[in-house]
């Protein structure tokens, strides 16, 4: 994409970007953390979009925000702490991981094909935007990846602005820094992420303090404990599959033998098709039975690269997989 995305102050935002979202494209957004790159987070064609703007290497699960505590009740489960952390602190830069409901239209590509999901209700127009649209919006930070997360439009559209049609300008975000997230386990409360709703606040409203997952230093965002891992062992790149193994391939042609089970990312071999295939079909795979999931090599050029950074993750070691 050549053409220059639109600034268009949020008065006058809500119809085009109600627009661009049911056309499956991504929309950056004003919310009061940092600004967000948004798109349908039911459809993974969008999501997939999300991605290939950012320029992700890695398909790091993201943030699926809702209006309220209802939207968000038709997604998750939520323990009676949680519920008592989104009413305190919803509409607000708080972000709870909880199991997520089989009911969820939410895509795999989103969750990453986790059993949990991560949830955030932010404040104005995000807020209206949502509601409007009536169906949660997968937003990571609207910056390319590795870059720093974008507090005004003029920031996002220098940085997306090639990429992407539509950035809604609700001026500098108040916040600044991306939401705090958490998580009840066990009866504790995790922070994964420190951010823009300090630790002390949560920890009053909860009564309980946070506890800092061990073991590690300064954690980089999308670097916590939250990788799809599939039973079976995972052989990448192969040439040819061996009796007995499942296969995940990728493309018109097929490597040589006979596999147990087969699910193909996309028969074109179009990568964008693949990244919103690949947490379900390597789900099929893994509950075929099969002891062994042989993975035909994808390019890795474009979300490529994301789709084999996820399926590196897969198959690395369990101990691997915190860095
Ligand atoms: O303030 C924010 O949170 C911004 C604005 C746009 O809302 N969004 C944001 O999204 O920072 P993102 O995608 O850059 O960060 C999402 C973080 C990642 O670090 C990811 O690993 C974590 O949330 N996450 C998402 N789902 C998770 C899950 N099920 N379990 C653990 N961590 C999860
Ligand atoms: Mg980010």
């Amino acid at each position: 994409m050549s053409a220059t995305a639109e600034i268009v102050p949020e008065a006058l935002a809500l119809e085009p970007a109600l627009a661009r979202l049911a056309a499956g494209d991504p929309v950056a957004i004003p919310t009061e953390t940092v600004y967000g790159l948004a798109a349908d987070a039911t459809s993974g064609e969008a999501v997939a979009r999300i991605f290939e703007a950012k320029r992700r290497p890695r398909f790091n699960p993201l943030i699926a925000h809702v209006s309220d505590i209802a939207m968000g009740r038709q997604h998750a489960e939520f323990d009676a702490l949680s519920l008592r952390l989104a009413e305190a602190f919803w509409p607000g830069p708080l972000t709870l991981v909880l199991p997520r409901r089989s009911q969820s239209a939410v895509h795999a590509l989103v969750t990453a094909g986790l059993p949990t999901i991560a949830l955030r209700s932010p404040r104005g127009f995000a807020s209206h935007l949502i509601a409007a649209f009536g169906k949660p919006l997968a937003a990571p930070s609207a910056n390319s990846s590795g870059r720093i997360s974008a507090t005004s439009a003029a920031q996002v559209a220098a940085d997306l602005g090639s990429r992407i049609r539509l950035v809604v300008d609700g001026g500098q975000t108040p916040v600044g820094v991306e939401s705090t997230i958490v998580k009840v386990a066990d009866g504790r409360l995790e922070l994964l992420r420190p951010g823009g709703l300090a630790a002390e606040e949560i920890e009053r409203v909860a009564g309980i303090e946070l506890s800092r997952p061990k073991g590690q230093g300064i954690q980089a965002p999308g670097m916590m404990a939250s990788h799809y891992a599939p039973r079976a062992a995972m052989r990448l790149g192969v040439s040819e599959v061996r009796p007995g193994e499942a296969l995940l391939a990728f493309g018109p042609k097929r490597v040589a033998g006979t596999a147990a089970a087969v699910e193909n990312l996309s028969p074109s071999g179009d990568l964008r098709e693949a990244a919103t295939n690949l947490f379900a079909m390597l789900d099929r795979l893994d509950r075929s039975g099969a002891e062994i999931i042989a993975v035909e090599p994808v390019p890795n050029r474009g979300l490529g690269e994301a789709i084999n950074d996820r399926l590196a993750r897969a198959a690395a070691p369990r101990d691997h997989l915190h860095g």
